[in-house]
């Protein structure tokens, strides 16, 4: 069974833009998912509805192959499972301090205090900016935030974890580094979820891949399958790997 899917998701923004049209998708456990698609496709989008931030207006979502409560303890207990990284670490970041960000999603789980430090500590280690737990987050650098953004969700311990866009903007080694962190959390029991537009990343790092054009899913499969061909890359407007 599939930790996690969505059937005949649709949702049309306010002022009527259709953003999401009649998608179905599954998360396997351990499967690494690679969701790609030119600017506008709907990726953001998806990610939001994964999480509950966005309620579609019409389909299903179902954890372990229940469907999910959109009342307060539904959403808790959902977005307890499954985090969500925002594509701009601006949006995500809020409190005084990064040590103090991080710590919001464990303390607003009622664990003790010393529990929630653990957390903190285990999650900016992983991220490797414990040297920046006491600055503030507007001060940091780009990359420095995104760090910062995924502490955050690493800290709730999430079995599913969304990333949107994880690695632009990176430079390349603060890329590899991040993925190899991301490898980490996945041996621990996390399953990767994330956009991008690194078409050889996803290659070489996800096992499937969705591709998304206009709201729709174009095509989904392993990783070799999909991003290797041309013409099914062509239809999500996308350059095949090696072309
Ligand atoms: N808050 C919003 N209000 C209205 N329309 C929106 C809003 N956010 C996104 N859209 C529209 O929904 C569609 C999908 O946008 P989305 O952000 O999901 O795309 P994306 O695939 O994540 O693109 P990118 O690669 O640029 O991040 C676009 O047509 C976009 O203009
Ligand atoms: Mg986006």
């Amino acid at each position: 069974m599939s930790l996690f899917s969505a059937e005949g998701l649709a949702y049309v923004y306010p002022g009527g833009v259709p953003a999401l049209i009649d998608v179905d998708l599954t998360i396997e456990q351990g499967r690494r998912l690679a969701i790609l698609g030119p600017n506008g496709a709907g990726k953001t989008t998806l990610l939001l509805h994964l999480n509950g931030t966005l309620r579609p207006s019409a389909g299903r979502l179902l954890l372990d192959g229940t469907p999910v409560g959109w009342d307060r303890a539904g959403l808790l207990a959902w977005r307890r499972r499954v985090g969500l990284v925002l594509q701009d670490a601006d949006d995500q970041l809020f409190a005084p301090t990064v040590f103090e960000d991080v710590s919001f999603g464990p303390m607003n789980l009622g664990l003790p205090p010393a529990e929630v430090e653990a957390r903190v500590n285990e999650a900016l280690s992983a991220l490797d900016i414990a040297d920046l737990s006491a600055r503030a987050p507007h001060m940091l650098s780009f990359g420095q935030k995104k760090r910062a953004a995924i502490a955050g969700a690493v800290a709730m311990r999430p079995e599913i974890l969304l990333l949107d866009e994880p690695t632009a903007g990176l430079d390349t080694r603060s890329a590899r580094r991040l993925l190899a962190t991301l490898e980490a959390l996945e041996a621990a029991g996390t399953t990767l979820v994330f956009t991008t537009h690194d078409v050889a990343m996803a290659h070489r790092f996800a096992h499937d891949a969705l591709l998304f054009a206009d709201g729709r899913i174009v095509a989904r499969g392993p990783v070799g399958d999909v991003l290797t061909d041309a013409a099914t890359m062509d239809r999500a407007g996308l350059d095949a790997v090696g072309a």
